[in-house]
């Protein structure tokens, strides 16, 4: 809900500026390499709009000509003549539609493209601070809102523009004294207009509150169906949900009953202008200085004149809405990663991957106003080291794994590997020798072997059997009900937490890490395959450094070297035995754990 205050609050801050011009400058700079389409689509909509004021011309000569002297076969090549006037606008139309919809397209294309880019690129602390609904919502319905007015909004532009311009001028040309009668009218309608935007706003804002209350309710609910059922509150989110749905319906009938007002008294507007110039024009018809014809087409012309400029209102606002959207898609291409490649950054090539922190602090906070989750942390591992990381849960293993993955850099003191400050390498370069499995492990939609081949493009299906073979996971595979094909579910919903687990273990084997970071990787598994695994993974692991985070201490015994960590720092280090003999922070955690 209250994402959806913020956004709503953001909204109406854009809004209010209206259309910034760096906007505009930074959507022309989506238009530009469509231009050519976008000129071809503007000039058929020119054309088009002659095309109609053509027919005005033609029933004018109609009625005026054949139709007032009786001639027949007049009549037929007037018909045929705006028969052939259609047929140019119905060619006319597709043809527009074409370019349009192609320039559209590859504009909104290159947009989403770059939103999506981005978001990709954007550091851990940004989707930390920031809730997942606006992101998505600023890389999906924010680009939505945005494609109509793309598309269509030049186009409408130029032609409702033109249509008022060229109406306006025919109706002066033809007829001064009769169009100096119809001025008044323009203010009105335009003052009109305005009010019924203002008065609009409010239920308006309402409406897309209430509407992104409703949809992160109903996603929300959704996530946590398993957590709505077991506690029997089917009910409560219910009524929950009503109680939004009677807000927004309120919103859209306030609205509702805005334009039900603002549409009569447009037209009210467009009746009076018509009887006074009907009444006057029918004097002049009287008088014998105006044909019937002539009215007819002063009266249409009207038309092309007062029609836009309910349309340019209409545009107007939707402007104002994309340009709310545009400015927040904006927003989010200016937020730059916090964790970027250095100009000067290197890719090291195959890592040994020796580990050493040396004298790090780091806080989530950049400000470091919440304090430092890590303070002066040294260390360093030999390449292709286990390294167990134990320690009360907030201690900050987890941080310690981060600042390994890059995921975050520290404030003070330097992460290095082989020798390198990680800020001085390649983060492309750094992520592909790193396999990382978490506890709360992600699978993708798909089958397993999918999952695999998302480390490992070309793996086999044989390299894929043999890497839970080596594991020791082949009867958890052989459990599966289509083996390698089995598909997941999505997030793997279909497997069960250990099995997901295993097979993001399997997936971290196969993209063949220098690095590798266990962070609770394998709490849902069973004592006995936890053991088998971690085994196993020291077995393989002479070409790799393994951190290891685990609460169950029996499987660390192994380990190369112990980190203790106690709230943000690091109070002993050293080997199973060691640390054991010393009668400290470990042997007192071993004590309990085994009690
Ligand atoms: N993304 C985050 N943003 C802010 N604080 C965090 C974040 N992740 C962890 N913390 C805080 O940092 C401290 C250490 O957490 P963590 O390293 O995850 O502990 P653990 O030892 O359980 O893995 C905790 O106090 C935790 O609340
Ligand atoms: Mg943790």
């Amino acid at each position: 809900m209250s994402s959806g205050h913020d956004e709503i609050a953001l909204e109406e801050e854009f809004a209010r500026v209206s259309l910034k011009r760096s906007t505009l400058r930074r959507l022309a700079a989506y238009l530009r390499p469509q231009r050519k389409l976008l000129l071809l689509a503007l000039f058929l909509e020119i054309v088009w709009v002659c095309s109609m004021l053509l027919e005005v011309h033609l029933v004018s000569l109609a009625v005026d000509g054949p139709l007032a002297s009786g001639d027949v076969t007049g009549m037929w090549w007037m018909a045929a003549w705006l028969v052939g006037n259609i047929a140019l606008r119905v060619v006319l139309t597709i043809l527009e539609l074409g370019c349009s919809t192609k320039a559209g397209t590859q504009i909104i294309h290159a947009i989403r493209q770059d939103v999506f880019d981005h978001v990709q690129r954007l550091s851990m602390r940004y989707f930390d601070r920031t809730k997942q609904g606006r992101i998505i919502s600023r890389a999906d319905r924010d680009v939505e809102t945005l494609e109509h007015l793309i598309m269509w909004g030049p186009i409408i532009l130029v032609s409702l523009g033109f249509s008022m311009v060229l109406g306006f001028t025919m109706i002066f040309v033809q007829n001064p004294r009769l169009a100096a009668w119809f001025v008044p009218a323009i203010p009105v309608v335009w003052f009109t207009t305005q009010l019924f935007q203002k008065l609009g706003f409010p239920p308006y804002r309402r409406q897309r509150e209430a509407h992104s209350g409703i949809s992160s309710h109903v996603a929300e609910t959704i996530t946590g169906v398993r957590v709505v059922k077991a506690f029997g509150a089917e009910a409560r989110e219910l009524s929950r949900l009503e109680a939004m749905q009677r807000t927004y319906r309120q919103a859209v009938l306030a609205g509702a009953r805005i334009a039900g007002a603002y549409i009569p008294t447009l037209s009210i507007t467009f009746q009076a202008v018509l009887i006074a110039i009907f009444v006057l024009g029918g004097r002049q018809v009287l008088d014998g200085d105006l044909r019937i014809g002539e009215l007819l087409e002063f009266v249409l012309l009207l038309g092309f004149v007062l029609g836009p400029v309910q349309g340019l209102g209409g545009l107007y606002n939707e402007s104002l809405i994309a340009g709310a959207a545009a400015e927040r898609i904006f927003l989010l291409l200016d937020t730059e990663p916090e964790v970027l490649d250095r100009a000067d950054a290197v890719d090291p090539g195959r890592l040994r991957a020796e580990v050493e922190f040396d004298n790090v602090s780091f806080s989530y906070d950049p400000d470091g106003k919440a304090g430092r989750q890590l303070r002066n942390v040294s260390f360093r591992v030999p390449a292709g080291s286990t390294v167990a990381l134990v320690g009360p849960t907030g201690a900050g293993k987890s941080s310690i794994a981060n600042l390994v993955a890059r995921f975050y850099e520290a404030q003070e003191g330097v992460v290095r590997i082989d020798g390198h400050d990680v800020r001085d390498l390649k983060l492309a370069a750094l992520h592909r020798q790193m396999g990382i499995v978490l506890q709360e492990s992600f699978l993708f939609a798909g089958t397993v072997l999918e999952n695999l081949r998302f480390v490992a493009p070309d793996l086999t299906e044989e390299q894929a059997l043999t890497a839970f073979e080596e594991l020791g996971c082949e009867d958890v595979l052989a459990g599966f009900a289509d083996g390698l094909l089995t598909e997941v579910g999505e997030r793997g919903a279909n497997l069960s937490e250990g099995e997901r687990q295993i097979v993001c273990f399997v997936r971290a084997l196969a993209g063949n890490p220098a690095i590798l970071i266990l962070d609770e990787a394998t709490s849902a598994v069973d004592t006995h395959t936890e053991i088998l695994i971690l085994r196993a993974l020291h077995r393989l692991s002479h070409h790799q450094t393994t951190f290891v985070i685990a609460h169950r201490l029996s499987t660390i015994r192994d380990a190369d070297v112990i980190l203790v960590v106690g709230v943000g720092r690091i109070v002993e280090s050293g080997t199973h035995d060691e640390l054991l003999e010393r009668g400290g922070a470990y042997a007192n955690l071993y004590a309990e754990y085994a009690a």
